[in-house]
Protein backbone atom coordinates (compact mmCIF):
# COMPACT_ATOMS: atom_id res chain seq x y z
CA UNK A 1 0.00 0.00 0.00
CA UNK A 2 2.33 2.23 0.89
CA UNK A 3 4.63 1.91 -2.26
CA UNK A 4 1.71 1.87 -4.60
CA UNK A 5 1.04 5.39 -3.17
CA UNK A 6 4.64 6.70 -3.46
CA UNK A 7 4.25 5.64 -7.39
CA UNK A 8 1.49 7.07 -7.56
CA UNK A 9 3.32 10.47 -6.17
CA UNK A 10 5.91 10.25 -8.16
CA UNK A 11 3.84 9.60 -11.45
CA UNK A 12 1.99 12.78 -10.79
CA UNK A 13 5.73 14.88 -10.06
CA UNK A 14 6.40 13.86 -13.23
CA UNK A 15 3.48 14.91 -15.49
CA UNK A 16 4.56 17.15 -17.83
CA UNK A 17 4.65 20.78 -17.80
CA UNK A 18 1.37 22.40 -18.38
CA UNK A 19 -0.66 18.98 -17.93
CA UNK A 20 -2.90 21.03 -15.20
CA UNK A 21 -2.91 24.36 -16.49
CA UNK A 22 -6.19 25.04 -14.12
CA UNK A 23 -4.66 24.61 -10.56
CA UNK A 24 -2.28 27.73 -11.34
CA UNK A 25 -3.33 31.19 -12.08
CA UNK A 26 -2.61 32.08 -15.74
CA UNK A 27 0.21 34.29 -14.83
CA UNK A 28 1.84 31.81 -12.89
CA UNK A 29 1.86 29.14 -15.43
CA UNK A 30 3.66 31.52 -17.58
CA UNK A 31 6.37 32.74 -15.26
CA UNK A 32 7.01 28.97 -14.25
CA UNK A 33 6.94 27.99 -17.79
CA UNK A 34 9.34 30.84 -18.60
CA UNK A 35 11.70 30.00 -15.28
CA UNK A 36 13.40 26.77 -17.56
CA UNK A 37 15.06 29.23 -19.52
CA UNK A 38 16.35 31.15 -17.04
CA UNK A 39 19.24 28.75 -15.89
CA UNK A 40 20.67 29.93 -19.45
CA UNK A 41 19.24 33.37 -20.16
CA UNK A 42 19.35 35.12 -16.48
CA UNK A 43 17.08 35.50 -13.79
CA UNK A 44 13.70 36.89 -16.06
CA UNK A 45 15.13 36.87 -19.12
CA UNK A 46 17.93 39.49 -17.88
CA UNK A 47 20.62 38.15 -18.81
CA UNK A 48 24.18 38.20 -18.01
CA UNK A 49 27.29 38.69 -20.04
CA UNK A 50 27.21 37.98 -23.57
CA UNK A 51 24.35 35.62 -23.64
CA UNK A 52 20.83 37.08 -25.14
CA UNK A 53 18.48 38.44 -22.83
CA UNK A 54 14.75 37.96 -23.09
CA UNK A 55 12.88 40.70 -21.51
CA UNK A 56 11.20 43.04 -23.69
CA UNK A 57 11.46 41.18 -26.17
CA UNK A 58 8.33 42.00 -28.70
CA UNK A 59 6.07 39.41 -28.93
CA UNK A 60 5.92 38.39 -31.96
CA UNK A 61 9.68 38.47 -32.91
CA UNK A 62 10.09 36.01 -29.93
CA UNK A 63 7.37 33.96 -30.86
CA UNK A 64 8.36 33.66 -33.99
CA UNK A 65 11.90 33.14 -33.07
CA UNK A 66 10.92 30.16 -30.90
CA UNK A 67 8.75 28.31 -33.49
CA UNK A 68 11.56 28.91 -35.90
CA UNK A 69 13.94 26.98 -33.08
CA UNK A 70 11.50 24.03 -32.40
CA UNK A 71 10.82 23.40 -36.20
CA UNK A 72 14.34 23.92 -37.75
CA UNK A 73 16.63 21.40 -36.83
CA UNK A 74 20.10 24.03 -36.68
CA UNK A 75 20.01 25.45 -33.42
CA UNK A 76 21.76 23.16 -31.48
CA UNK A 77 21.38 24.13 -27.94
CA UNK A 78 18.00 25.75 -28.22
CA UNK A 79 16.47 23.89 -30.35
CA UNK A 80 16.96 20.58 -27.88
CA UNK A 81 15.61 23.06 -25.16
CA UNK A 82 12.23 23.73 -27.07
CA UNK A 83 11.31 20.19 -28.14
CA UNK A 84 9.44 20.20 -24.80
CA UNK A 85 7.23 22.45 -25.15
CA UNK A 86 3.82 22.61 -26.97
CA UNK A 87 3.58 26.05 -29.21
CA UNK A 88 1.01 27.18 -27.01
CA UNK A 89 3.01 27.19 -24.64
CA UNK A 90 5.85 28.86 -26.48
CA UNK A 91 3.13 31.63 -26.87
CA UNK A 92 2.51 32.08 -23.03
CA UNK A 93 6.22 32.14 -22.29
CA UNK A 94 7.07 34.72 -25.29
CA UNK A 95 4.31 36.70 -23.61
CA UNK A 96 6.00 36.56 -20.29
CA UNK A 97 8.99 37.85 -21.79
CA UNK A 98 7.28 40.34 -23.71
CA UNK A 99 5.49 42.04 -20.63
CA UNK A 100 8.80 42.59 -18.84
CA UNK A 101 10.56 45.61 -19.19
CA UNK A 102 13.70 45.17 -21.04
CA UNK A 103 17.10 45.63 -19.59
CA UNK A 104 16.32 46.55 -15.99
CA UNK A 105 17.37 43.73 -13.09
CA UNK A 106 20.73 42.75 -14.26
CA UNK A 107 23.88 44.19 -12.69
CA UNK A 108 25.83 47.07 -15.11
CA UNK A 109 29.52 46.11 -15.12
CA UNK A 110 30.72 49.25 -16.92
CA UNK A 111 31.55 51.04 -13.71
CA UNK A 112 34.29 49.97 -11.13
CA UNK A 113 33.90 52.44 -8.41
CA UNK A 114 31.94 50.51 -5.53
C1 LIG B 1 20.76 25.05 -21.62
C2 LIG B 1 20.79 26.49 -21.80
C3 LIG B 1 19.58 27.18 -22.39
C4 LIG B 1 18.28 27.12 -21.95
C5 LIG B 1 17.71 26.36 -20.77
C6 LIG B 1 17.53 28.00 -22.82
N1 LIG B 1 18.35 28.54 -23.76
FE1 LIG B 1 17.81 29.88 -25.23
N2 LIG B 1 19.69 29.86 -25.94
C7 LIG B 1 20.76 29.19 -25.39
C8 LIG B 1 21.95 29.42 -26.19
C9 LIG B 1 23.33 28.84 -25.93
C10 LIG B 1 21.54 30.26 -27.25
C11 LIG B 1 22.39 30.78 -28.40
C12 LIG B 1 22.35 29.63 -29.38
C13 LIG B 1 22.59 30.01 -30.77
O1 LIG B 1 22.84 31.18 -31.05
O2 LIG B 1 22.47 29.09 -31.59
C14 LIG B 1 20.13 30.53 -27.06
C15 LIG B 1 19.38 31.32 -27.91
C16 LIG B 1 18.04 31.63 -27.70
C17 LIG B 1 17.25 32.50 -28.54
C18 LIG B 1 17.72 33.14 -29.82
C19 LIG B 1 18.15 34.54 -29.56
C20 LIG B 1 18.40 35.24 -30.87
O3 LIG B 1 18.26 36.45 -30.87
O4 LIG B 1 18.69 34.57 -31.86
C21 LIG B 1 16.02 32.59 -28.00
C22 LIG B 1 14.84 33.40 -28.52
C23 LIG B 1 16.03 31.76 -26.81
N3 LIG B 1 17.28 31.19 -26.66
C24 LIG B 1 14.94 31.59 -25.99
C25 LIG B 1 14.89 30.68 -24.94
C26 LIG B 1 13.70 30.38 -24.19
C27 LIG B 1 12.35 31.06 -24.39
C28 LIG B 1 14.04 29.43 -23.30
C29 LIG B 1 13.12 28.71 -22.31
C30 LIG B 1 12.06 27.95 -22.91
C31 LIG B 1 15.45 29.12 -23.47
N4 LIG B 1 15.92 29.91 -24.49
C32 LIG B 1 16.16 28.21 -22.70
C33 LIG B 1 20.73 28.40 -24.26
C34 LIG B 1 19.62 28.07 -23.53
Amino acid sequence: MIKRSFVLTLGFSLLPLGATPNTYADTDMDRFLASQCAQCHGTNGYAVGDMDGLAGAEFNDLYDKLIDIKYKDDHDIMHYQIQGYRDDQLSRIASYYSGLPEGQGGEDHSSSDE
